[in-house]
């Protein structure tokens, strides 16, 4: 490593979005509680994924990355997480079979619980109070007592987060994601016209296994089609958190983050001298960076050299967010500083945080026209420049919520108060995520046809 590293070395760093602790003792004792745990993931399993996330820089895979704005205590329950990841499966399916496209699935799952936010206080009738920063750091409540930083939140929030993995790894591993299964996935699914779509797709999956089956093509494939590699992400936000959470690999001697498979580091947090980069630079996990409209070409060559010196693809994922119509503007010179730099990454779009907008009923809500726009425009750019735009990143809910307006089951201003339970951003129902995941096949689809059409052009020429 170019400067030594430790652990704690982002302390000596100036740090933003960081809870204040009233309690130095009680954060110390805390810290060692959770020392004492066994890390949330492996070593090993983080390597795979970044093997398969180099296989998505090289342009050989997709990233589907999603799941919920923010994890809460209070909306804890196994048939919250048993939803979210079969609409992910749902839509890493579509991906596959549509786009005809190896789908690496991660979730915004089992650590996603701290959040930056754009003011440290709130007033209500007249009274200051802190931000609520997450469950893991404060609570929604609004009252003094609830809304003081508690280091003893990360103890809860480390063991609901083993109690996600373990079932997440059962409902991976044990059967539910046996892709035979495909049919039984949208049991209990609020009807609409992608459901019905979705249904013709499992109906022609099921079609293809069993002509498969007939043909004794399956018999060594049984484990592949029974299962999937399924990874967990966050917001390496609460340093304090993934500090505790580090371990060393035994295999290779190197410090891995053990909070999660994919931790990134948000718009707000990304400054490259910063205690949350550096936090990030000594840890071998795949990380993410959020690209917002603020970032300089300067400072993302920069984060690159710092985060991934070896230029190792699959290490970093640029995850950008500039919002319906700001991302011609933006995304080409950033695409031009990675290419100078020779740099291989992972682009992956958030249509979700550059689309947010207050409702005229008063709700934090976004679009889902915008969604789908900046989506297009991605793929846009990236056909422009001759790159792979490579993944998607979204805030999603298994649940059937009203909190993005319009898609097919038509939220409007006026339904939005319905089923608006976020504890943090509006996040995409289960059918908007679907819809999501046939816009983005068809958009890779596209690219693929007009690719082969292409080489076959160039094979015509030479012929
Ligand atoms: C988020 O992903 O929830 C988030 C806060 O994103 P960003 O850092 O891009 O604003
Ligand atoms: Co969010």
């Amino acid at each position: 490593m170019a400067k030594s590293w430790a652990k704690s070395s982002w302390r000596s760093k100036p740090r933003v979005q960081m809870p204040t602790y009233a309690d130095g003792a009680a954060v110390v004792s805390v810290q060692k509680d959770l020392e004492k745990q066994p890390p949330l993931v492996f070593a090993g399993e983080v390597r795979r994924l970044k093997r398969a996330l180099g296989d998505v820089a090289n342009g050989k895979a997709f990233l589907l990355q999603g799941g919920d704005c923010a994890e809460s205590f209070a909306e804890f329950d196994a048939d919250s997480i048993r939803d979210t990841f079969r609409v992910l499966l749902q839509m890493a399916v579509i991906l596959t079979f549509s786009a005809k496209s190896p789908v690496v699935k991660v979730g915004r799952i089992a650590g996603q619980f701290a959040k930056p936010r754009s003011s440290d206080s709130e007033v209500h009738d007249e009274k200051e109070l802190p931000s609520y920063r997450g469950d893991i750091i404060n609570d929604i409540g609004f009252s003094d007592a609830e809304r003081a930083h508690d280091p003893r939140r990360m103890l809860q929030a480390y063991s609901q987060s083993a109690a996600t993995l373990n079932l997440l790894r059962a409902f991976s591993q044990g059967g539910y994601a046996d892709i035979h299964r495909v049919h039984s996935w949208t049991l209990g699914f609020t009807e609409c016209e992608k459901a019905e779509k979705y249904r013709d797709l499992a109906e022609r999956i099921t079609d293809a296994l069993d002509f498969m089956d007939a043909a004794g093509v399956n018999a060594n494939r049984i484990h592949t089609l029974q299962t999937v590699d399924f990874y967990t992400s966050h917001e390496a936000l609460l340093l304090e958190y993934e500090e505790s959470l580090c371990r060393i690999d035994s295999t290779s001697g190197l410090h891995v983050a053990g909070s999660g498979h994919f931790i990134w580091i948000g718009d707000r947090t990304r400054q490259p001298d910063g205690a949350h980069v550096e936090f990030c630079r000594g840890v071998q996990n795949p990380i993410g960076i959020k690209c917002g409209p603020s970032l300089t070409a300067d400072d993302l060559r920069i984060l690159l050299e710092k985060l991934n010196p070896q230029n190792e693809p699959g290490r970093i994922t640029l995850i950008c967010r500039f919002g319906a119509g700001k991302v011609a503007g933006h995304l080409p010179n950033l695409i031009r500083a990675v290419k100078s730099e020779g740099s291989k990454v992972v682009w992956s779009c958030d249509p979700m945080h550059g689309n947010t907008i207050k409702s005229a009923t008063g709700y934090k809500t976004r679009p889902f026209a915008r969604v789908l726009a900046e989506v297009k425009e991605f793929f846009g750019v990236h056909e422009g420049e001759g790159t792979y735009p490579g993944g998607v990143h979204f805030e999603m809910t298994g649940k059937d919520v009203t909190e993005c307006t319009g898609g097919v089951s038509a939220v409007s201003d006026s339904t939005l108060e319905d089923r608006y339970h976020t504890a943090c951003d509006p996040r995409l129902n289960a059918s908007q995520s679907l819809e999501l995941a046939f816009l983005v096949a068809e958009e890779i689809a596209s690219r693929v046809a007009s690719q082969k059409a292409e080489n076959g052009l160039i094979r015509s020429v030479a012929d």
